[in-house]
């Protein structure tokens, strides 16, 4: 008999955005005059074209593998050499980090999932709430949470409460909590909250890790929308972070790769974990064995496309794309501060967190946007019990269709 792995089986229901989806369709064929209407503010998926840069590397990629003496075949699975330096020159230039601690990928999503081949069993796991869902559910599948309750809180997993009180940016738990945890998922720029932690929020968690041997796992996928040069854009400019964090990245909004596909990890080789018999063990000698094994690297023409992030013109065609997806989100923060909502985000992130208005729960505003505006958002508690009362607007879209929502905002609330 074939066995499944019943961990699976503890999820609660479907994964958040192909849920939104389901919704959607639903309603577009009820109300089949409204389809054309609909402005999807949802899922964080950018819209604006690839930067001429990226798809001219990626033509000449693909032109060398029409040609015997450029041909490539399989990549060295940790990722091109060109692209690996590119990073550090470009991203961690002053950071201490070096080429071969940058592990290539096909996606954060990917990542921050697959990271946990690495670690054993019996970890305990600290996760925001409000929280990206990968992190949880990736958890439930590999058998390190109980069942969850009825607010869809899992039983074993450490959350931590992000809220209005605290700008919605996780404080490190007191010398006192009886659990303390292990791997900590951060995410800086949040998503969904559009929070930003200070360099002194980031060094009281480093300050936690190192005194209590954990990881922190700090996922960086929206570093390049942070306008405020006072806030540290990576774990590695917080003192002593080489020994106890690793850092994912991501081309995906930076660079418009959600369909094309390419991240990255920073695993320092400084970091350790313990083994069974309590030897500290590299996780970059075990995250590579694991790359090696389970995947054959991005292809050629993507790491091109990636690393033309990085040359000069690349790099002014991918600030005027944050300029306008920040351009955006200031538009959607403004509209709904003028409603007198209850706003968070926006600021140095993509996302706008927004408070329901008359007390309505997530998903009833959900449906109230969907089925009187015609715009999709995403509900708070889609992210965990503490989004409960909240939405999140993405502000990946085009300017007319941003300007629209603002109205209809507007028509719905006032
Ligand atoms: C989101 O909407 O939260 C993002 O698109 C998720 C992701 O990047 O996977």
């Amino acid at each position: 008999m074939a066995t499944i792995n019943s961990n699976f089986l503890k999820l609660k229901a479907g994964y958040l955005f192909p849920e939104i989806a389901r919704r959607v369709k639903a309603y577009t064929e009820a109300n089949p005059d409204k389809a054309g209407r609909i402005i999807r503010c949802g899922i964080g998926d950018v819209t604006e074209p690839l930067p001429s840069a990226v798809r001219e590397a990626m033509h000449a990629a693909i032109d060398e593998q029409g040609d015997r003496a450029t041909f490539k075949g399989y990549g060295p699975e940790q990722g091109y050499e060109f692209l690996r330096q590119a990073i550090v020159d470009n991203q961690y230039a002053s950071l201490g980090i070096s080429a071969d601690e940058v592990f290539i990928s096909d996606g954060s999503k990917c990542d921050t999932g697959n990271i946990l081949d690495i670690f054993g069993k019996g970890n305990v796991i600290a996760i925001t709430d409000p929280v990206y869902p990968v992190y949880v559910d990736t958890n439930v599948m590999a058998g390190n949470t109980g069942d969850a309750d009825e607010k869809g809180a899992y039983a074993g997993l450490l959350y931590l409460e992000c809220n209005a009180a605290n700008g919605f940016v996780a404080e490190v738990p007191s010398e006192k909590a009886d659990k303390k945890a292990d791997l900590i998922y951060l995410c800086f720029p949040n998503n969904p909250t559009g929070a930003v932690a200070t360099r002194a929020q980031l060094e009281a968690w480093v300050a936690y890790a190192k005194a209590n041997d954990a990881i922190i796992l700090f996922d960086a996928a929206y570093e390049a929308f942070i306008q405020d040069p006072e806030i540290p854009r990576s774990i590695f400019e917080i003192e002593g972070a080489r020994d106890c964090a690793m850092e994912f990245r991501s081309f995906s909004k930076n660079g418009g790769f959600t369909g094309i596909r390419c991240a990255y990890v920073v695993i320092p080789k400084t970091l350790t974990g313990a083994s069974d018999t309590g030897e500290r063990i590299p996780l970059h000698q075990l995250w590579s064995r694991r790359h090696s094994t389970k995947f054959n690297g991005a292809s050629y023409p993507v790491q091109k496309g990636a690393a033309a992030v990085f040359s000069e013109e690349g790099k002014q065609q991918v600030a005027e794309l944050i300029e306008h997806y920040m351009g955006n989100a200031k538009l959607l923060r403004e509209a709904c501060l003028s409603l007198g909502l209850e706003v968070f985000g926006g600021i140095n992130a993509p996302y706008v967190w927004v408070g329901c208005p008359d007390g309505l729960t997530s998903w009833e505003m959900f449906d109230k946007m969907l089925g009187e505006a015609q715009v999709v958002i995403t509900p708070g508690s889609g992210f965990g019990s503490a989004g409960e009362g909240y939405f999140r607007i993405s502000a990946f879209n085009s300017r007319a269709n941003v300007l629209e929502v603002c109205e209809r905002l507007k028509t719905l609330i006032a």
